[in-house]
């Protein structure tokens, strides 16, 4: 009988591998060569052996029904057993197996039934599976009537996941903000809040309350007016690097509010909590500082706001950086030092020692913007720069010379 028959060459074959299985298969003619083609992965298998063999078929088709099952089994991707395909999300699925779930569970079945995802018990590696299936049934990324009822399922998204996702309505951004609540979602947050942001989505005050109240590694991606109506209470939770992305227009929003959080609070141990801060300082509190003997390092000093910086003093600027006022020679390139050192008087800057050039001659002095734009009879006239006016002590000099 031809069953009997077919069985004794793939039986003698014991422990055969995948790869000589599949030869066998084929050279018996009882695969599809695109089938074995797809499933083949080490052979390197040609096309043209692939038709001839094809063409060659000596044994009748019944018998693959019988054996490829048998030779399948343990390496490759298994078919649904009958009866077994999930129709709907239920408690019969948690004790699937694995490899029941991956076959019998499709994508559609869970976007659609994500409801019922969340109130059944899986575990991770449940919900890992699903996971795959609903990336490979949405590989541009969930579609928001997705999104808006993933709730507990967002746990499993990653921030490269939520970075595809269009989400437009405040109340899906509430639902997941939710959800992520007491776990470390802190950059799945971030991601969410980009993408709502970014097509426009407005947060509301309660919305805006919850995140002050987690690492906010998205307050870069707010505008100033979404930063100003936070609570205080974002400043406690904020750490510097989630400001390192933030425009001085955000700074300047957040440093009030730093400033009010960190009031109680004096010398280094005020100045290390509102240092990310200060480049939204203005001129008043930079003066103020210069008084603590906080030694402020050369890069917070560069990151300050020009019109804040450039009416300090050379003592000012002295005992606001200590002993780091050495480093203003190196900043040849750093356009606030620079514009700031041509606004000192040169002989000023000579008594500091520390060879810095650029500040205006003996016998120069500087016109304020104001008086200078009233003089030229309007703004722009006279090109960037600081005017020179010669004193008058000086002229007579000239004159009498
Ligand atoms: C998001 O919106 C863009 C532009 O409208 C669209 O091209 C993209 O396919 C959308 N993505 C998803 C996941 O809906
Ligand atoms: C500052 O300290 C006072 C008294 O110690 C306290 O009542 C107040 O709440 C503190 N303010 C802040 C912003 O911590």
């Amino acid at each position: 009988m031809a069953l009997q028959t077919a069985r004794t060459p793939l039986e003698s074959y014991g422990t055969s591998t995948h790869g000589s299985l599949l030869l066998l298969l084929l050279g018996l003619g009882w695969m599809l060569p695109s089938r074995a083609q797809a499933a083949d992965t080490g052979l390197g298998l040609t096309t043209p052996w692939l038709q001839h063999t094809s063409r060659d078929q000596s044994w009748p088709q019944p018998e693959l029904t019988v054996i490829i099952p048998r030779a399948w089994r343990g390496t490759e991707k298994k078919a649904c057993p009958p009866g077994r395909k999930a129709q709907v999300v239920d408690e019969k699925l948690v004790f699937y197996e694995e490899w029941e779930l991956e076959a019998c569970v499709d994508g559609a079945l869970l976007a659609a039934q994500m409801d019922r995802v969340n109130l059944i018990p899986f575990t991770y590696q449940h919900l890992h599976i699903f996971k795959r299936k609903l990336d490979k049934f949405y590989p541009q990324g969930y579609p928001e009537s997705l999104i808006q009822h993933l709730r507990y399922f967002f746990l499993s998204v990653t921030p490269e996941d939520i970075y595809k996702w269009n989400v437009t309505s405040l109340e899906t951004v509430k639902s997941l903000l939710e959800v992520s609540k007491g776990h470390k979602m802190d950059a799945q947050v971030a991601a969410l809040i980009a993408r709502y942001v970014v097509r426009g989505g407005q947060l509301d005050k309660a919305t805006l309350e919850t995140l002050a109240t987690l690492h906010p590694t998205y307050l870069c991606r707010l505008s100033p007016e979404q930063l100003g109506s936070m609570s205080l209470n974002v400043v406690w939770v904020t750490r510097p690097q989630d400001l390192d992305a933030c425009s001085p227009q955000q700074i300047a929003v957040l440093y009030p509010k730093a400033r009010i959080v960190f009031k109680n609070m004096t010398g280094s141990e005020y100045f290390e909590n509102i240092k990310p801060y200060l480049g939204g300082a203005p001129m008043e509190d930079l003066r103020a500082l210069s008084q603590q003997n906080i030694n402020m390092d050369l890069a917070t000093f560069k990151k300050l706001q020009t019109e804040a910086v450039l009416p300090l003093t050379i003592a000012e600027v002295q005992k606001l950086l200590g002993p780091n006022l050495v480093g203003l020679k190196a900043e040849k390139g750093n356009s606030l030092v620079q514009d700031w050192i041509s606004r000192q008087s040169q002989d000023d800057l000579d008594s500091l020692g520390l060879g810095l050039h650029g500040g205006i001659p003996n016998g120069y002095l500087v016109l304020d913007f104001n008086v200078r734009e009233a003089l030229s009879g309007g703004p722009h006239l006279l090109g960037p720069g600081p005017v020179l006016i010669v004193t008058s002590n000086l002229l007579l000099a000239f004159i009498l010379s």
